[in-house]
């Protein structure tokens, strides 16, 4: 009986430190992964928007509805990779930033609409216009960092 105890006890001692092992390496790995490189370069997509489509209005800018659609398409179509929260993974650049917050609402629309194929932001003109719109909707009352006033971010 006492022998058993003691092999019990050294196998669990064994386990809580393979436990630990284990978190500490996870853990270690996971902050060097999860934290997207950030390179206004990537950014500069937003900025190749025609005018004509940056100055366009979100028809559906006062929908009471719009922001919670925004989201549910989110979780379906761009949270693999720019994750839950928006804030990016290794596959894509958060959409906390400055330059994605700052950008209007049709610089934004003409982004999804057009993607950035070559480095992996899908089209997706596939999804009908106002799912687009309620995407922008999305990401936007997102806030990101706090602006630096001159942002035309429409408070709610
Ligand atoms: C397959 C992975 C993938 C999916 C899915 C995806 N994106 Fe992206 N997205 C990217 C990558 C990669 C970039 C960076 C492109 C670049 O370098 O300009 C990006 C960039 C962006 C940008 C920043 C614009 C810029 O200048 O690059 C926005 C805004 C954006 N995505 C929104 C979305 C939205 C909204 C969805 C869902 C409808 C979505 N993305 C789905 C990979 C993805």
């Amino acid at each position: 009986m006492k022998a058993v105890a003691a092999a019990l006890a050294v196998s669990i001692s064994f386990l809580a430190a393979s436990v630990v092992l284990a978190q500490s390496r996870s853990s270690g790995k996971s902050a060097v992964s999860a934290t997207p490189k950030y390179d206004p370069v990537i950014y500069a997509e937003l900025q190749k928007a025609p005018e004509k489509a940056r100055n366009r209005t979100n028809p559906l800018q006062n929908d009471p509805d719009a922001v919670a659609a925004g989201a549910i398409l989110f979780a379906q179509h761009c949270a693999e990779c720019h994750s839950n929260s928006a804030e990016g993974s290794p596959k894509a650049p958060s959409l906390l930033v400055r330059e994605v917050q700052t950008a209007t609402p049709g610089a934004l629309f003409w982004l999804l609409t057009n993607g950035v194929v070559r480095k992996k932001m899908p089209v997706w003109s596939k999804l009908p216009e106002p799912q687009r719109w309620q995407l922008v909707r999305y990401i936007k009352s997102l806030g990101g960092p706090a602006p630096a006033g001159d942002s035309p971010v429409p408070k709610p």
